[in-house]
């Protein structure tokens, strides 16, 4: 999440980065990256014309009915992260997963600087285009911020029933220096270069994520008393207790300055706890509906 560094990865991995032989330290599940899940099929071709961008979207289960719940992904990556969890909670409830606005399959505009209002308004905008009035917003990082984003604007959050906040950050000082020092880091970053090189040939991965670097090298800015405006009622700040990329102490504190919000830490696991040990993220998912 440091800019400056982020893009210098962009600019200079050209290709896959080598992985070094394992060392025993990355036997433990928070050090290591799971393969990408895949989205249960059927994988939609249709996408929405949405505030002058495309946005891929799926529907799953929507017969099991009540308030889908969507699920929003973290920077770079695009729904499949969510893969294992979507999977897992579409068996029993109405599921809705996006791409973010120039993540995925999903387009953007050369001229867009990205912001996470615009990525909630996004998404806002595409239920509403659906026919989804009231929705459960699950969001992971910058899909947690854009759930934040969401909870503060006054039309969007009364569209949200309820909201999980999984690894989220009000500020870039939230950001862990080191981030980019993990193992884990350049190896997600190749992943995505080659996975956004597959969804969209045409793409040009160092000025979608030069836009990323810029979003997440500004943005968010919010003070404690902005977030104290968020009906915490409503709102489980999650977190993880080897998160590498969000400073340990982000959890805690948002869910004191969310007045009312719920605080669910996940354990033995990272920044990439949905694909690191999906049957934990999946439960803490189907209590936060029950909840
Ligand atoms: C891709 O984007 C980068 C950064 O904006 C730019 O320098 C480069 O020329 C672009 N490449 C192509 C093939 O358009
Ligand atoms: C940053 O992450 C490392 C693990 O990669 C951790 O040891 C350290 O405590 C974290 N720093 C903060 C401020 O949370």
């Amino acid at each position: 999440m440091a800019v400056g560094n982020l893009l210098l990865s962009l600019l200079t991995f050209s290709g896959l980065v080598q992985s070094s032989p394992l060392s025993p330290r990355q036997n433990n599940a928070w050090e290591k990256l799971p393969p990408t899940p895949k989205l249960p099929s059927p994988i939609s071709t249709t996408k929405l014309d949405i505030n002058n961008v495309k946005l891929w979207y799926q529907e799953y289960n929507k017969p099991a009915g009540g308030d889908p719940i969507v699920f929003i992904h973290g920077g770079l990556g695009y729904s499949a992260y969510f893969g294992d969890i979507i999977a897992s909670v579409m068996k029993n409830h109405y599921v809705i997963a996006v791409d973010r606005r120039g993540h995925g399959r999903s387009t953007y505009n050369a001229d867009d600087v990205f912001t996470f209002e615009m990525f909630a308004q996004d998404t806002y905008d595409l239920l509403k285009a659906i026919g989804v009035t009231k929705a459960m917003w699950v969001g992971w990082s910058d899909g947690a911020a854009t759930t934040l984003a969401g909870l503060l604007d006054p039309t969007i959050t009364a569209s949200i029933t309820k909201a999980f906040v999984f690894a989220g950050f009000q500020s870039v000082a939230d950001s862990n220096a080191t981030y980019v020092d993990t193992a884990i880091y350049p190896e997600f970053i190749s992943r995505c270069k080659s996975e956004y090189a597959e969804l969209q040939p045409a793409g040009n991965f160092s000025e979608f994520g030069g836009k990323v670097a810029t979003l997440e090298g500004t943005l968010p800015t919010w003070t404690d008393e902005d977030l104290a405006r968020i009906d915490g009622a409503k709102v489980t700040i999650s977190g993880a207790d080897h998160d590498e990329a969000v400073n340990l102490a982000v959890p805690e504190h948002l869910n004191k300055v969310i007045w009312g919000s719920k605080l669910v830490m996940m354990t033995g696991v990272s920044h990439f706890a949905p694909m690191q040990d999906p049957v934990q993220f999946s439960r803490r998912i189907e209590e936060f509906i029950a909840g």
